[in-house]
């Protein structure tokens, strides 16, 4: 039961820690429309009603107060909520396509709905017949990274500031994470069918893969944090760009133009999700370049995790290094990708100009402009040393225990 005193007292001395969104999460949503037919208010009393509903607050109060109460980084979400009118443009205008406009998976995959829908099948499979295994295992290995898409959105929702409370949350934020979710899970969808299509994959193998790398989940170290939420989101969505956008212009060089085409048409998303991610980042940067600052050296000494780390068929122990193994020697996702993405991202947000900072922060600062250079010369020393090396042809379940 609620403690109507203390709940208020936590109110008045957490409502000076920030300010209200001015969201519309005040707007009225199904919920507690849903109840309102199941219980008609008019012919109860107030006290029956909460008997039996069991809480007085309507959706948007209980939303409003689970934010006040429940905030690890208060002075963060005053940040994020502050740029929300940015965020709302975004959603609507720029960076998420619905409806009619947005491309759907069945636009890059054969219409089994028609006459000859053998004819377009069996191009398919012609061309994909063309794409080495090697290759064949890195777009396996990315598809299953897609399909574990529910962490991926159940982590963002934990960012604080810019989760979804109620599953209909009317703010900017909560819109913005259901409409990047939309997007994502086309990338998932038309690979899957795609690999399905090419009769090329044991496709029993690879749904295990899925099903346990989604049971594993995966931990970005966000720790709720937004800001550290979307420095890794920056990151991530450009490394997910770089990995498409390779393993299609491979596809490719193999005659396979339709797998270019489904690539291109991803990594297209992942670059616009990376530029709304590092834009966000941006706009932290402009209000608080120390809270970020300090949030970027710490995430960045942590390293970034990959989101399909702890993937498992459940037969090959170590399945995600292989796999990273192979991408990495067909340059689709390298060491020195990783450096360039740190360095992308310090030049975009200009880290090294940055002035007027904290001592501790000028020390980040320091530390992050160093970085780049300093994983470029591990990663040329660590490929140097493989090149030396032979390659021990590992085999993966996903393509029958071919070996590659
Ligand atoms: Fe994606
Ligand atoms: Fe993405």
């Amino acid at each position: 039961m609620f403690n109507k005193l203390a709940v208020a007292s936590i109110l008045s001395s957490t409502a000076s820690a920030f300010t209200l969104p001015t969201s519309r999460t005040s707007t009225p949503t199904s919920s507690s429309t849903t109840l309102k037919s199941t219980v008609d208010p008019s012919v109860v009393t107030k006290k029956e009603y909460q008997d039996i509903c069991g809480v007085e607050f309507d959706d948007a109060n209980l939303a409003s107060r689970l934010q006040k109460t429940s905030y690890l980084y208060p002075k963060h979400v005053e940040v994020i909520e502050d740029f929300a009118p940015l965020v709302d443009k975004m959603v609507d205008e720029i960076l998420l396509e619905t409806g009619d406009k947005a491309w759907q998976p069945q636009d890059y995959l054969p219409d089994l709905s028609v006459d000859n829908y053998m004819d377009s099948i069996k191009s398919l499979r012609e061309a994909a017949a063309g794409v080495p295994d090697d290759l064949f295992v890195v777009l396996v290995g990315d598809m299953v990274t897609e399909e574990a898409l529910p962490t991926y959105q159940t982590l963002l929702n934990t960012f604080e500031g810019c989760d979804d409370p109620i599953g209909t949350t009317d703010s900017p934020w909560a819109r913005w994470s259901r409409g990047w979710t939309s997007e994502e899970n086309r990338h998932g969808d038309l690979l899957n069918k795609y690999l399905y299509l090419s009769g090329k994959c044991d496709m029993r193998s690879i749904e295990v893969t899925i099903q346990h790398l989604i049971t594993s989940g995966f931990n970005p170290g966000a720790r709720k944090d937004p800001y550290r939420g979307f420095l890794y989101t920056s990151f991530q969505e450009r490394a997910t760009k770089i990995s498409h956008g390779n393993v299609g212009k491979l596809a490719k060089e193999h005659g396979a133009t339709d797998l270019q085409r489904i690539c291109a048409k991803i990594a297209g998303d992942e670059g616009r999700h990376e530029k709304a991610y590092q834009a966000f980042s941006a706009e932290i940067l402009k209000r608080d370049p120390d809270g970020l600052l300090m949030e970027f050296g710490d995430l960045m000494r942590g390293q970034i995790v990959m989101p399909a780390e702890l993937m498992t068929d459940g037969k090959d122990a170590k399945l995600y290094e292989n796999f990273s193994e192979v991408a990495q020697r067909l340059g689709v996702y390298t060491a020195i990708d990783y450096a360039d993405i740190i360095q992308h991202l310090v030049d975009h947000w200009k880290i090294g100009e940055l002035t007027g900072l904290s001592p501790e922060a000028e020390k980040e600062q320091e530390y992050i402009c160093r970085l780049p250079d300093r994983y470029r010369k591990l990663a040329e020393r660590s490929l140097n040393k493989k090149k030396e090396q032979e390659v021990v042809p590992q085999s993966f379940s996903w393509i029958f225990d071919r070996k590659v």
